[in-house]
């Protein structure tokens, strides 16, 4: 009998035909996620699972799923997902590295670049008809070539924004729990410095560190204090690793100039007082939304998935543990 899968969402149709060629696929089609009874229910008879981010996996839903033995999430991040739970009970948990690191990449530098040359602000002021002349100061921004970008989280996607600064010029100061080796720190020209230094001498601070109980509010109101009151703040990340309320006070109290937010603590709930500040470019979490990279993404969660379920090691997991142990 074929292996059964849940499957959250209609993926591409690469994706879905690859799924479907190898196993029986449960479709949710959504646009909503699956309730969390629904999801428990559908879950209950399948040997694995592709889910996106907006499907929490607890330890709760996993006691439900006896037979499931991998959790494909189609992202790179996996908070969504109880890891230990799923360890504990041998299920491999996957999620999508790699592919999507120069889509991410590119979108926190056009959030960099939209706050800094206010160019969201531009465009409201267009379209609300307000451009019947020249001026010679309207929309003042800050220049973003020559400046100093501080990374906080120097892996995969650290690694990209700092290949993508040396064409404008900036210099990049990263911060990570890891150094990385001299190499690395001589291609990328980036120099490690520690967190407090790089809030001091960053024009811009972006995050790239996975949500984790020591990133969460990595960034509040002591480090918006110590960034520079031209300071901007770039999260493409995840949301709670900045404490919102703390942003929001930061940014009316001008500690610092502006911000550029992709994901926010409460997602999809956002901060009310960020709606009423110009100098913030909000965007609905789509970092990794470009059409070639959303079709690599479910292509790969679906492989790992159906390698599981075949035998064989998934080509990106989380808890490898668990099937070395197995084998
Ligand atoms: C998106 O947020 C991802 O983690 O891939």
């Amino acid at each position: 009998m074929p292996a059964s899968i849940l499957m959250t969402r209609t993926l591409p149709d690469e994706a879905l035909a690859l799924a479907r060629a190898r196993a029986t696929v449960d479709l949710h089609s959504g646009p909503q996620p699956l309730p969390k009874s629904e999801l428990a229910a559908r879950l209950g008879d399948k040997d694995g699972m592709v889910c996106l981010i907006t499907d929490t996996i607890d330890a709760q839903t996993l006691a439900g799923a006896p037979r499931l033995r991998v959790i494909a999430n189609v992202a790179v991040g996996y908070n969504n997902i109880d890891v230990a739970a799923a360890t504990a009970r041998g299920i491999v948990v996957t999620n999508t590295p790699d592919v999507l690191t120069e889509t991410t990449a590119d979108f926190a530098w056009a959030l960099l670049m939209a706050t800094a040359r206010r160019v969201v602000e531009g465009d409201r002021y267009v379209r609300a008809g307000k451009f019947t002349r020249w001026e010679w100061d309207l929309l003042w921004g800050a220049d973003v070539h020559g400046k100093t970008l501080g990374i906080l989280g120097f892996g995969r996607i650290g690694r990209a924004m700092a290949r993508r600064a040396r064409g404008f010029a900036v210099r990049v100061l990263y911060h990570d729990a890891l150094r990385a080796d001299l190499a690395a720190e001589r291609d990328l020209a980036a120099t490690f410095v520690d967190k407090a230094t790089l809030l001091k001498e960053s024009d811009f601070v972006t995050l790239h560190t996975p949500l984790l109980p020591e990133t969460h509010h990595l960034i509040g109101a002591d480090e918006l204090k110590m960034m520079k009151r031209t300071a901007y703040l770039i999260n493409a990340a995840r949301g709670p690793i900045v404490n919102e309320a703390q942003l929001v006070q930061a940014l009316k109290d001008g500690w610092i100039a502006g911000a550029g937010l992709d994901v926010y603590e409460e997602e999809p709930k956002i901060h009310p007082g960020l709606f009423s500040l110009p100098s913030v470019v909000l965007a609905p979490h789509i970092a990794s939304a470009s059409y070639e990279t959303r079709g690599k993404m479910a292509t790969l969660a679906v492989e790992n998935c159906l390698a599981v379920l075949e035998g064989k090691m998934p080509p990106t997991p989380v808890n490898p543990e668990v099937l070395r142990k197995s084998h």
